[in-house]
């Protein structure tokens, strides 16, 4: 696995889980010395436990040796980051392509190259382009990564389906070796070509990215009209063409996937001069929800925030997992912060990096006391710990107030403890 990030780590463990022998490199020296210190980088439920079990059984180890680990494996996945361009919506290969040099560089024998990363279309024939001057030597399949944060080892383990995107027959029996254990328990192996799976996982992404936008313009529609949106989401996801999953209204969509995939699917079209128009304004309307939610917050407090408390529960796009990449918190926070607002924050994964020069911005260790005292408690993310706090006996302040993001209270219970409730696309009981 080239890359030992949230995806190399996560396939690398559960590959070796499965009984193969897998090396994890990574340029980073930091990230490799934890792992070989027993310490997961990231905080991904279960991880820890395989991390241990798969090393202690010498199937799996971690170097920043790319030679040795290229010119031992058969195998090479590419699972290294694919960012937006700074000042762009074009994707960042640069990171595929450097390690595709050294693929060629350090290969002597028969390689299959995967992509496991998330590229456009066409990356594939790009790769094989750079390593065409050995090009006997290698195959290069699109293997396209589904997993989600949070959730990784089950949905490696249990995947809804495995994409193999190849021109090459040979290698789709070669993927269906590896994946065996998986397709054995019921598991959709699925094989297409090798630009159908690039495009498979773009158009996956913008499209579950789509059914989120969608629900939360809706939101705004029924705080207005007095509809709850929640019996919006049931009535229509409980349609079978439509399923009722990520049709929950809350935040702006975030992390590592969403935002950079639909602006890199944008992009890919326009190379072949098609317009994306529907991705487009998902990304647009996404942008704005954030700004939206930051109005609320003045609607709720006033438009003079200097000195006013805030405590965020919660500030990771989403719960079960450290990633602080494309969070609406991260725009949020500093906002606030700046309108001189004093804010509070905890999270369950522990201290950001990203809040620690921001004036005025706290991180504490754990709900009560980021909530003491507060005017306004923020719950952004879905952690379950904040699912059932007895807000009135650890704010201590006779006026705060209750802004969730996730709708994770109800709000006849608030307005019967006579809480200020706000929350998202229902109508005001308050
Ligand atoms: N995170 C997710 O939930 C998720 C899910 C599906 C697909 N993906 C896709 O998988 C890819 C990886 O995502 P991630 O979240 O794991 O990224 P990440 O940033 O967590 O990890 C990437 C790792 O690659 C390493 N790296 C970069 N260049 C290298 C090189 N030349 N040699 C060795 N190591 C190198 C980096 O140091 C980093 O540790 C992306 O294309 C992403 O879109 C991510």
């Amino acid at each position: 696995m080239i890359g030992t990030g949230y995806v190399g780590l996560v396939s690398g463990v559960c590959f070796a889980d499965i009984g193969n022998q897998v090396v994890c490199v990574d340029k980073d020296k930091n990230k490799i010395d934890k792992l070989n210190s027993g310490i997961s980088p990231i905080y991904e439920p279960g991880l820890d436990e395989l991390i241990k079990k798969n090393f202690i059984a010498k199937r799996l180890s971690f170097t920043t040796n790319i030679d040795k680990a290229i010119s031992t494996s058969d195998i090479i996945f590419i699972c290294v980051g694919t960012p937006t361009r700074k000042g762009s919506i074009k994707v960042d290969l640069s990171f595929v392509y450097k390690c595709t040099r050294e693929i060629l560089k350090y290969s002597k024998r028969k390689k299959i190259i995967v992509t496991k990363s998330t590229v456009p279309v066409g990356t594939g024939d790009e790769i094989e382009k750079i390593v065409k001057k050995k090009k006997k030597l290698f195959t290069v399949i699109s293997n396209p990564e589904f997993l989600r944060e949070g959730e990784a080892i089950r949905d490696f383990r249990y995947p809804d389906r495995i994409v193999i995107g190849s021109n090459e027959k040979k290698a789709f029996s070669i993927m269906n070796k590896l994946y065996a254990p998986l397709t054995n328990k019921g598991s959709k192996f699925f094989t297409t070509s090798r630009r159908g799976a690039e495009l498979i996982k773009y158009a996956s992404n913008a499209f579950l990215a789509t059914k989120i936008t969608f629900i939360n313009e809706l939101a705004n529609l029924c705080e207005k009209s007095g509809v709850n949106v929640e019996d919006i989401s049931l009535g229509m996801g409980s349609d079978n063409r439509i399923g009722g999953r990520f049709l929950r209204a809350g935040p702006a969509y975030g992390g590592s996937c969403f935002p950079k995939d639909t602006k890199g699917l944008v992009s890919a079209a326009e190379k072949y001069k098609i317009n994306l128009s529907v991705v487009k304004s998902v990304i647009k309307s996404n942008q704005q929800r954030v700004n939206l939610l930051t109005k609320r917050v003045h609607k709720i407090l006033g438009s003079n925030l200097k000195n006013k408390k805030i405590s965020f529960l919660g500030v990771t796009f989403k719960p079960n997992t450290d990633d602080m990449r494309d969070s609406t918190s991260l725009k949020m926070i500093p906002y606030l912060c700046k309108k001189g607002a004093k804010v509070n924050y905890y999270d369950p994964s522990g201290e950001k990096k990203e809040f620690r020069k921001i004036k005025n911005c706290n991180y504490t260790n754990n709900i009560k006391s980021n909530c003491i005292g507060a005017d306004l408690v923020v719950l952004l993310t879905e952690w379950d710990e904040f699912k059932s706090i007895d807000f009135k006996k650890i704010v201590k302040n006779s006026k705060f107030k209750v802004y969730d993001l996730r709708n994770l209270y109800s709000a006849e219970e608030m307005k019967k403890n006579k809480i200020k409730y706000y929350s998202v696309g229902r109508p005001n009981t308050n």
